[in-house]
């Protein structure tokens, strides 16, 4: 018992340490040790990944695939699936009641893992293609029609020598997407696959003036990410999550803390018109700092990034939500109210007189403080 679980621990080292030097054989999923330790453990943070997005996107109402009955989506780097099952069983299932689902990877064993063990939802009729990727846009040909959703997690991280492939692949499908449809797009939380992911979604808003940026950026970001500017900087999410105490435990031996779930992402959609209307925003990017005489945070308005701050001597009725803020979180931007907030070493000073107003918290539910302190 004892040697079964240290086992597993070891591959989970192996495959772990492997995905941070991006040093695994590109074939590890072929492995049936490999897979099952990836599934039991990456996967089930994968399929939370996939609910907890699904959920932002119904928080925010969003409205997926235009009410459309009949959907076509395609997730690429399938792997054992949990993921893309996340979405199905958040998102999929309850807006339509056909969906054709084409999964793609270079692991055949792993698709096949997900067609043997997924009891699946009545509409979701299962495709499974073998593929090395971005290198087969022949794959369209498997898709008639046009494509609702497109998902992609954890790919790029292991393909970074073939980025502009990816950009190209992915903009193909962008210009398959349906009215409403939309990609979701996740990598984990590290500075190279966050860049990678970021620069992606540039690209690809730079050649289509009908892509928006839905989450997680604010005021309809149109314009380069921000976190781009600075080659060391990058952007994450870390969305408390609860997970099992098994979960827990197994990621103790493997020195993670498992808490919340970290991952950088971009929900796309393809539609006509401006986003949400509505006050400009800010979304605090880093954690709130609190330390002497002040409480502060990265804020990004979809252009910039603004060191932004209140000094502890302002804290009062109207602003001490402030400090109640969690990475993710989005405040109305005090600067749209006409004052000028000051600025003191290097910060930017929370302009006396303005309320700390709230707009949504980072799983995208709409945030009203006044409500949250009767
Ligand atoms: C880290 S896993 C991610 C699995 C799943 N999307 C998730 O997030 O849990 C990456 C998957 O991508 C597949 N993969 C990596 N590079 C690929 C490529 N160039 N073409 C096709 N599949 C690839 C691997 O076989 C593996 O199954």
């Amino acid at each position: 018992m004892g040697n079964k679980k240290s086992r597993k621990v070891a591959v989970l080292e192996e495959l772990s340490r492997g995905f941070t030097k991006r040093s695994l054989d590109g074939g590890y999923m072929d492995d049936p040790e490999f897979r099952k330790a990836y599934g039991e453990y990456f996967g089930t943070v994968g399929f939370e990944k996939g609910i907890a997005l699904s959920r932002e996107i119904k928080n925010r109402g969003i409205t997926a695939f235009n009410g459309k009955k009949r959907l076509s989506a395609i997730d690429l780097g399938t792997g054992t699936g949990e993921f893309v099952r996340g979405l199905s069983e958040g998102l999929l299932e309850e807006s339509a009641h056909e969906i054709d689902l084409l999964c793609v990877d270079r692991s055949r064993a792993a698709l096949q893992d997900l067609s043997d063990h997924w009891i699946r939802p009545v509409p979701i009729r299962l495709r499974l293609r073998e593929a090395i990727l971005p290198d087969r846009k022949d794959l369209l040909e498997e898709v008639t029609g046009e494509i609702d959703l497109l998902s992609m997690a954890n790919l790029l991280a292991e393909n970074e020598d073939r980025l502009s492939g990816f950009r190209d692949l992915l903009a193909t499908f962008f210009s398959r997407l349906s009215p409403g449809g939309m990609m979701i797009l996740v990598e984990p939380a590290d500075r190279r696959s966050s860049r990678a992911l970021l620069s992606l979604g540039d690209d690809l808003l730079g050649r289509f003036p009908d892509l928006h940026v839905e989450a997680p950026c604010p005021n309809d970001r149109r314009g380069p990410c921000p976190a781009l500017e600075d080659p060391a900087d990058w952007c994450h999410e870390d969305r408390p999550t609860p997970f099992s105490s098994t979960m827990k435990r197994t990621a103790a031996s493997l020195g993670h803390i498992k808490d919340s779930l970290k991952m950088t992402y971009l929900v796309l959609s393809r539609r006509a018109g401006e986003g949400e209307a509505g006050p400009r925003s800010l979304r605090l990017v880093s954690p709130l700092h609190k330390e002497k005489g002040m409480a502060w945070g990265l804020f990004c308005d979809g252009k910039a990034l603004i060191r932004l701050r209140l000094l502890n001597r302002n804290r009062h009725e109207d602003t001490k939500a402030f400090g109640r803020l969690r990475r993710g979180d989005s405040i109305v931007d005090p600067r749209t109210a006409g004052s000028t907030p000051g600025r003191e070493g290097g910060f930017v000073e929370w302009p006396t007189g303005e309320s700390v107003v709230g707009v949504r918290r980072s799983d995208g539910t709409l945030w009203e403080i006044s409500r949250e302190e009767n």
